[in-house]
């Protein structure tokens, strides 16, 4: 059966405006289409397909996903060996100066010559692919291997979206594009989210992620791990005169359609490259994956082919490393911390190991199941991973060290800071101390709580204080901290005159506050910044909070069942209740906010916010939940309908187009004002 010209057009119409929104929304991260007219195409196209399945051609946008399962990858001959390269692990200046010194001295330049060019990298911490494209369309994607023969893992590939299926514009007889499969921190935490909800296996690492995705054998599998690919390189080419220089190399493949970062550079000289080691190394931890380092190669083209290999390393290009994020150690004990609300979190004592740039002595095991699911055991050898400002993490044990003599972990039956029961009830993973205030742990943990930037923001009343006085018993609770005088503050290990005069001052400016905060501060379950805000705008004042029942509780917008009760039965609790007495008796107080209809609590209503660079205060994460819970609608991409972006720290692309529509830019400041003022 032949199909019509017109159904042929239409399908290749089709296709043509699928390729283009998948390059506008995986590679420039810019879509100019809502998500649902997407989809609308793509059934569309794929209705045509399954009507007449003669229409459908390997690079049609249906066929990600798709073929059977293998039973082994096919092995096949890289056409251009696919090297390694040489890696300079100290992480000073030394690196880049050799690196540079070297390439001058084989390239003949002296003194007087000018400084080198170099495109400077980053080095992305996945799995090197070699992508075959012929007359423009991807024909086959192959692993390093052994840099001679890889293995071909075209099917697994094809899902990973921001790689293109046809390359844009007129492609080359031959383009070979060698680049890195990884996983983007977000799409790794959400794959283990779902693998854990599963009762599945999770990934140790993004790494992992992105070799053991590429290595399915089922494609069906592989696509449910969400990869991304950024190009670097080069194999095979015909039919294509190479540019001069590899930044304008990278340039002309990000033309194709292809992803290239955007952290890069070209520099000049040793000088250059320290600069942009400095630079990223600063940046890292802000990066949505993970990056090992930064490459460096030679920028002109006709001098890397001068330079030529060493045995399997090219001379022209170099790898210098960043100290590593995960590292090896042992389990010496495992014990368990009490929180604020008694949570029991087992944390892992080590033996001290150096981990991405710190040294690490305890690493957080989350609770109980999490011990039991990864079986970590006292004398076990374990990957402790620590990245960025995130508490370190024991990952994976490596069970072929594991010791005859290794204990299992048992959680203990009572608090072992009080003597408290610890019970778990039936259906919840944390467990608890039920000592509360009773229990100095909760104690010291409700005082640096209520004392907290955020909360009644108590200047100066830090960690090793609260210790102190919680220790001597010159403070219960967060009352007791307005009894306090300079005297009794003075007489503290390392508290002076000065510091304790501060304190009191910094107490004194404290009673002043917001309803909001106020009720944050108290620290009562379920009640974070944003139902505490939510509370003080419905309620306007503390009386009728203090008598509200269930149903009124659960009229607050966002307020649930279970936030409600936690409500209730905090205010119910005759403890809570005098504590809170006393506080008022002490001169705590804040203006009286007048109840606002409930269409004025989402003040945001109708407004699209984008977040870009990295926070300090606050995760983007909170940021967005704050801003949600003030009606705004958070979104990815800066488009003309955007009304503000906030731009955080080494904020990117996204503040570029913010500049170029003219969309009003928040800076950090700006937008905790927005979220204290309630979005007015
Ligand atoms: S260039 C001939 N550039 O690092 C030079 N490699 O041994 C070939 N890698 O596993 C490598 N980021 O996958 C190059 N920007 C980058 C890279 C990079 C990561 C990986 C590569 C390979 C290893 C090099």
């Amino acid at each position: 059966m032949t199909v019509s010209d017109d159904i042929q057009a239409r399908a290749a119409q089709l296709r043509e405006q699928l390729h283009r929104h998948n390059y506008r929304y995986y590679v420039l991260d810019d879509p100019t289409i809502p998500d649902a007219e997407y989809d609308r195409v793509f059934q569309a196209l794929q209705a045509l397909e399954a009507a007449h399945p003669r229409l459908i051609v390997p690079d049609s946008p249906t066929q990600r996903v798709g073929g059977q399962p293998l039973v082994a990858f096919t092995p096949v001959r890289h056409q251009v060996p696919m090297l390694s390269i040489h890696t300079e692990t100290d992480p000073g200046p030394d690196g880049a100066l050799a690196f540079d010194a070297q390439t001058r001295r084989e390239l003949g330049l002296d003194e007087t010559a000018a400084p080198v060019e170099y495109a400077c990298e980053l080095k992305f911490d996945g799995l090197a692919i070699n992508l075959r494209y012929e007359r423009g369309v991807l024909v086959q994607a192959v692993t390093r291997g052994d840099g001679e023969t890889g293995e071909e893992v075209t099917p697994n590939v094809r899902t990973i979206k921001t790689v293109p299926l046809r390359l844009r514009g007129a492609a080359p007889e031959v383009l070979e594009v060698r680049g890195e499969a990884y996983m983007r921190h977000a799409d790794f935490e959400r794959y283990n989210a779902r693998q854990r909800a599963a009762g599945l296996p999770t990934l140790v690492n993004p790494r992992n992620g992105a070799a053991g995705g590429i290595r399915q054998l089922d494609p069906v599998q592989a696509a449910k791990r969400p990869l991304s690919f950024f190009a670097y390189g080069l194999g095979e080419v015909q039919g294509w005169e190479l540019p001069a220089t590899h930044s304008a190399l990278l340039d002309a493949l990000a033309g194709f359609g292809l992803p290239v970062s955007r952290e890069r550079t070209v520099a000049q000289g040793a000088a250059g490259l320290i600069a942009f080691h400095h630079a990223i190394a600063a940046q890292r931890d802000a990066l949505p994956f993970d990056i090992d380092g930064v490459v460096y190669k030679v920028n002109r083209l006709d001098w890397q082919r001068q330079l030529g290999f060493r045995t399997r390393e090219p001379r022209w290009a170099v790898a210098h490393k960043f100290p590593a994020q995960e590292q090896l150690t042992v389990v010496e004990a495992i014990e368990v911390q009490v929180g604020r609300t008694g949570a029991i979190t087992p944390v892992a004592r080590l033996q001290p190991v150096f981990v991405g740039g710190v040294t690490v002595t305890n690493a957080t095991l989350h609770n109980a199941d999490e011990v039991a699911r990864k079986d970590v055991r006292v004398g076990d050898t374990v990957i402790v991973r620590r990245a960025g400002d995130v508490i370190p993490e024991v990952v994976d044990v490596v069970l072929e060290r594991r010791s005859a003599k290794s204990q299992s972990f048992v959680m203990p039956e009572h608090c072992p800071v009080c003597g408290s029961q610890i019970l778990r009830p039936e259906g919840e993973v944390v467990a608890r101390c039920i000592g509360g205030l009773y229990c100095s742990a909760q104690r010291k943990e409700a005082i640096r709580h209520f004392a907290s930037r955020r909360a009644l923001d108590i200047e100066g009343l830090g960690d090793k204080l609260v210790e102190q006085l919680v220790d001597r018993e010159l403070v219960r609770n967060p009352a007791d901290l307005y009894a306090l005088d300079a005297a009794t503050l003075a007489g503290l290990e390392r508290m002076g005159g000065k510091s304790a005069e501060n304190l009191i001052q910094a107490l004194a400016r404290s009673r002043t506050t917001t309803l909001a905060r106020f009720l944050y501060a108290l620290g009562i379950r379920e009640v974070g910044e944003t139902t505490a805000r939510t509370l003080a705008a419905h309620f306007g004042a503390l009386e009728p909070l203090l008598s509200a029942d269930l149903t009124q509780l659960q009229q607050v917008p966002d307020v649930g069942p279970v936030a409600a009760a936690a409500v209730q039965a905090f205010f119910q609790e005759p403890h809570n209740r005098e504590i809170i007495a006393r506080l008022r008796a002490a001169g705590v107080q804040w203006p009286e906010t007048a109840i606002e209809p409930v269409a004025e609590l989402q003040p945001l209503a109708g407004k699209t916010v984008v977040l870009t660079g990295t926070l300090e205060s606050l995760s983007r994460d909170q940021a967005s939940e704050q801003l949600r819970a003030l009606g705004a609608k958070v979104s990815g991409s800066v488009s003309r309908k955007t009304n503000y972006v906030v731009a955080g720290r080494d904020a990117g692309s996204k503040l570029d187009k913010a500049r170029e529509l003219g969309v009003t830019v928040l800076d950090e400041a700006e937008l905790l004002a927005l979220l204290d003022s309630g979005g007015r």
